[in-house]
This record gives C-alpha cells, sequence and structure tokens, in this order.
C-alpha cells in the first residue's frame, strides 16, 4: 500500500476512511455518469439516483440490452460467513428491481468455499450459514424462472470443472499482486472459482452483457475474471460491473463489516431490537445538546440515521432533501431522526421476515432455482469440455 493512503480495501480487507474517487484511479473504474444514470429502468432506483452505486465498468452494454429487450443478466453473490445484516441484502433487491423492470436473468452464487478457506470457523458453521442465507435470499422473492442460484460445494460438477479451465489463466503472481499473499493454497485458486460465477450465465446461456453489482471491494475479483474473458479462448464478453460504496456501520463512517465490535442490524432482528440498536448505537451528527442543535444543527453526512435512510431506507427524494434541510437548521432532532430510521428499517425487515416465513422448507424451494442438468452441460461444453467427457455425466 502506498504510504499516502490511509485506507485498505481489497475482497479480504476493508479499513480506515475510504476516499471513494480515488479508489477508482487506483483500480481503474469508472465513475458513473449522468447519462448512464438516465439508462436504467423507469423508474429509477435510488441507489443509483444517489451515487450509492458510483462506479461501473462496461455497463452501457448491459443497459443497452436491457433496453432493447435483449438476454442480458446479473451476477450477484453472498459469501455465507455468518448472519444477513442490513448492508448485504440491497444489492439483492436491486437485482430484484431489475428483473422485475427487463426481465433480467439473476444468478446468484454462494461461495461457502471461500468463506470456510478465508474464516476461521468449522465447515458445518459454514454450512448452517448457507442455509439460512438462502432463505433470506429466496424471501426476497426473485422469478425462479430467471434466477439460478449455485453453491460451490454442492454444484461442484459444474463450478470445479469450469474454475479449472479458468485457473489456468490465472498466475499465481496476479492472485498474489490483486489481493495480497493468500493464506492457503485454496485461497490462491479461489478467484478462479468467483471468475467462474461471473461468467456462468454466458456458459449457460452463450454470449451476452453480464453486470455484477457489488461492493467496490469485490472489484478485484471483477477484473482478475476480465482478464481471462479478454484472452478470448472463451465465447464470453467481460462482465461488466456496478461498484457500491459501503453502508456505514451504526457506528459511522468509514467502519463497516459485520466482523467488528459494534453491533449490525441483522435481518432477522424484530422491531423492538431495531428500535434498541438504533437508539443507542446510531452515530449521530447533532449536537451534544438540545440547545446546541437548535442553534447550530446537525450534519446529515455523518449521521448513521440519516444515510440508512438516504441508501436505502426512505425511497422520496424529496422527503430526503426535506430531513436534510431540517436537520441541518435545527428543526429536526437527532432523536427524531433515529425514531424515523427505526421505522422504516423495522417495516422493510418486517416485511422480509413475513416472505421468510412464508417459504415452504428449503429443500421444496431451492430445486426450482437450481441449475438443470441442460444448462450444466451447455456451460460445461462452452468452457471445452467434450460431449463425451466424464464430467457430463
Ligand atoms: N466473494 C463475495 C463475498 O465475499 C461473495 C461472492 C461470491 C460474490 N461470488 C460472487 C459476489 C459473485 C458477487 C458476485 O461477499
Amino acid at each position: 500500500m502506498p504510504a499516502e493512503d490511509d485506507f485498505t480495501v481489497t475482497p479480504y480487507a476493508v479499513e480506515g476512511d475510504i476516499d471513494y474517487a480515488r479508489l477508482l484511479d487506483k483500480f481503474g473504474a469508472n465513475a458513473l455518469t449522468p447519462e448512464q444514470k438516465e439508462k436504467f429502468p423507469d423508474p429509477g432506483h435510488p441507489l443509483v439516483r444517489r451515487d450509492v452505486f458510483y462506479a461501473e465498468r462496461d455497463v452501457d452494454a448491459f443497459l443497452d440490452a436491457a433496453n432493447e429487450g435483449a438476454l442480458h443478466s446479473i451476477v450477484t453473490g453472498r459469501g455465507p460467513s455468518g448472519p444477513m445484516h442490513i448492508g448485504h441484502i440491497f444489492p439483492f433487491y436491486f437485482a430484484k428491481y431489475l428483473q422485475e423492470q427487463t426481465g433480467t436473468l439473476v444468478y446468484i452464487p454462494f461461495s461457502d468455499d471461500e468463506k470456510y478457506l478465508l474464516k476461521d470457523k468449522p465447515l458445518d458453521e459454514i454450512s448452517g450459514y448457507t442455509r439460512e442465507n438462502l432463505l433470506d435470499l429466496l424471501a426476497v422473492g426473485f422469478d425462479p424462472e430467471r434466477t439460478r442460484i449455485i453453491v460451490d460445494t454442492a454444484d461442484a460438477d459444474v463450478v470445479y470443472p469450469l474454475a479449472t479451465a479458468f485457473a489456468k489463466e490465472v498466475t499465481q503472481s496476479t492472485v498474489d499482486a490483486t489481493y495480497g499473499d493468500p493464506e492457503n493454497i485454496g485461497l490462491s485458486f479461489y478467484p478462479a472459482v468467483q471468475a467462474t460465477h461471473l461468467l456462468l450465465p454466458q456458459l449457460v446461456e452463450g454470449r451476452h452483457p453480464t453486470l455484477v453489482p457489488i461492493a467496490v471491494d469485490q472489484d478485484p475479483h471483477v477484473r482478475v475474471c476480465r482478464d481471462v474473458a479478454a484472452k478470448q479462448r472463451y465465447d464470453v464478453d467481460k462482465p461488466g460491473a456496478l461498484l457500491s460504496k459501503f453502508l456505514p456501520s451504526l457506528e459511522g463512517p468509514g467502519k463497516m463489516s459485520s466482523s467488528d465490535d459494534a453491533p449490525s442490524i441483522l435481518l432477522s432482528n424484530d422491531r423492538e431490537t431495531i428500535f434498541d440498536k438504533i437508539r443507542t448505537y446510531a452515530y449521530s451528527g447533532g449536537q451534544t445538546s438540545l440547545e446546541e442543535h437548535r442553534k447550530q444543527g446537525g450534519n446529515p453526512e455523518v449521521d448513521v440515521s440519516y444515510q440508512f435512510l438516504y441508501y436505502f431506507f426512505e425511497g422520496s427524494d424529496k422527503r430526503m432533501d426535506q430531513l436534510a434541510r431540517e436537520y441541518r437548521n435545527g428543526s429536526l432532532l437527532s432523536g427524531e431522526l433515529k425514531e424515523m430510521a427505526a421505522e422504516k428499517i423495522a417495516n422493510f425487515l418486517g416485511a422480509h421476515q413475513e416472505r421468510r416465513k412464508a417459504l415452504a422448507p428449503l429443500e421444496e424451494e431451492l430445486p426450482r432455482y437450481r441449475l438443470t442438468e441442460r444448462e450444466r452441460r451447455n456451460a460445461k461444453r462452452r468452457a471445452g469440455y467434450p460431449d463425451n467427457s466424464l464430467v457430463q455425466q
């Protein structure tokens, strides 16, 4: 890391005060332009309008296909290392919005292998999170006809042959330079697995624009995959990326992750717990006393309750402007803002939990979302395995 940087952003570590603009220079991605934002289907999504998704690679090809009614896909995955919190869910709701608007094909890979290799947790624990997280994903309400869920260790019949093909295109020095020296040989190989995820829709369905909406820390995976695609050994386009900022943690901007000490709001939290966590922990941009606050006003930029509403939970731009104005001029109090955020989050999660409760057991729900035999065969054929290969069986 160059000396002038006071932040680290890799798939395995996010630390410090992130300079999002400088990250783009470092990663070589582009800021999302107003013209590109306009091309998202009507009604535009708050995550795009408000620059939460703020950067891109090749987003135009994807948007053009979406607007022309041509085949286009999204890949957005989950590393099942623990229970899901509110920061984890928004790419999936975003994917669902696109699927509803333009019929997007949505692929959702679960990297249980990655999380086992990375975290100090036994296989049965990771496996438990996989099951739990799958139910949360299903509760989002994707269309089973246009959605595929892949679990690396459970779909190894297709993931492994493909990852082997792509692993040959990635050198150890690329992995070291992109991720830092991996801790074990599994993590050295894993980038080929994630490249498989990102190319899978094209291998199953044929060449078409794929977009990967992810937090910016995952961009290195996209770059490795784009390099593989660029070698043109396979009939695929480079997947594009739509990169997001991080939802701040309750502790305030610049801190995030489910693994540090501050509690996160989990998808499973009940109303009371949500209100409690926000009232107790949500970092406030307000002043220390009521009088001071009325006089000087608060700062919505650092206020976590405001940021939660802004990032995801309040759909109306007009309302957000009004809240910012009233907070700045001191007429809206920090405590009032907290109650508003808690209310919105509790309502959203309440509805999510209802949908989750209404699901049949996982064994009954999941099969509709898994790759069909034909899809598996097509993917392996496009990756170069002959039809009479043993891996077809
Ligand atoms: N590596 C991601 C994480 O740690 C999870 C993931 C696996 C993913 N495959 C993906 C994300 C494909 C986006 C696209 O969270």
